[in-house]
C-alpha cells in the first residue's frame, strides 16, 4: 500500500489571512489522519508565511500523528528541526520570492552542506529525504549523499498535464529515475502539483512509495470535504 502525506500548510495560510486562531493546523493534522492520511507534511519556511515554530512543535508532539517536516538548508531551521524531532525530514530548496517550491535541490552545488545536514539527521535517527528533479545525475548524487529517500519533484509533469501539453517524456523521466533510485536502495516519494489525474498516472509506477499532496487536497475539500477527498486519493494509491 502506497502512503499518502497530506500537506496542511494551506490551513495555516487560511488562518494567517485573518491573524486569528481558526482554522487551526493542529486540529487539521489530527483530522487528516482520522480521515485516512498516513502522515502530515508541514513546511517550516524561513519567512514563516504559513506554519510557524509553535505550530511545528505542537504538531510534532501529537501522539499517533506521523510528521514529515520540510526544511531548507538554513542553519537555524535545521537546529529547530533537530529540536522538535519530526518523524521524517524532507530537505527542500527555498527561495524567498517563490510562491511555492519551484524545483528540486541543486545537489552538485550543495553537496558538502547537504552531506553534513543528512549526517545530523541520521545521527538523530530521523528518516531523511531530498526533494530532487528526476535526473540520473541527481539520483546518483543522492546515493553518494547516503540519504534514505528522495522525493521527486512532479511539478513539470503536473503542469504539462494541466495545460494539456505532451507529458509522456516527463512521465518516462520520472519512471526511469524511480527505477534507478530503487535499484540503488533509495526509497522514492513524489510530490508537487499533484491532483487525481497526475496521481493516477504516477500510481502505475509501483516503486513510488509515498505521495505528498497539499494544494489540490485542501482546495478540493472546500467542495467535497477532507474525508471524501483523502479517501479518493487512498483508493488511487491502493
Ligand atoms: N512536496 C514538497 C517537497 C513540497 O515542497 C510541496 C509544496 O509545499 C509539496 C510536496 C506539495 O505540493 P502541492 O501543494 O502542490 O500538492
Amino acid at each position: 500500500m502506497r502512503r499518502l502525506g497530506v500537506n496542511i500548510d494551506h490551513v495555516a495560510t487560511l488562518r494567517n489571512a485573518r491573524g486569528e486562531k481558526h482554522p487551526d493546523p493542529i486540529s487539521a493534522a489530527l483530522h487528516v489522519v482520522n480521515c485516512g492520511a498516513d502522515y502530515v507534511t508541514i513546511h517550516l519556511r524561513e519567512d514563516r508565511r504559513h506554519i510557524n515554530d509553535k505550530d511545528a512543535k505542537r504538531i510534532c508532539n501529537l501522539k499517533n500523528v506521523l510528521v514529515n517536516l520540510e526544511v531548507s538548508m538554513n542553519e537555524s531551521i535545521i537546529s529547530n528541526a533537530l529540536r522538535i524531532k519530526p518523524n521524517y525530514i524532507c530537505i527542500v530548496p527555498e527561495n524567498r520570492k517563490e510562491i511555492t517550491t519551484e524545483g528540486g535541490l541543486n545537489l552538485k552545488r550543495n553537496f558538502n552542506k547537504l552531506k553534513k545536514i543528512i549526517f545530523k539527521f541520521k545521527k538523530a535517527k530521523i528518516r531523511t529525504s531530498l526533494f530532487i528533479n528526476p535526473s540520473v545525475s541527481d539520483i546518483k548524487l543522492s546515493r553518494l549523499l547516503e540519504v534514505d529517500c528522495v522525493e521527486i519533484h512532479t511539478g513539470k509533469l503536473a503542469n504539462n498535464v494541466k495545460s494539456k501539453q505532451k507529458y509522456n517524456k516527463e512521465l518516462q523521466r520520472i519512471k526511469n529515475g524511480t527505477k534507478l533510485a530503487n535499484s540503488l536502495g533509495i526509497e522514492v516519494h513524489a510530490g508537487h502539483g499533484l491532483d487525481y489525474k497526475t496521481t493516477k498516472l504516477l500510481s502505475k509506477i509501483k516503486e513510488i512509495h509515498e505521495y505528498n499532496i497539499g494544494h489540490f487536497i485542501i482546495g478540493e475539500s472546500v467542495f467535497y470535504g477532507l474525508s471524501k477527498v483523502i479517501k479518493n486519493f487512498k483508493k488511487l494509491l491502493k
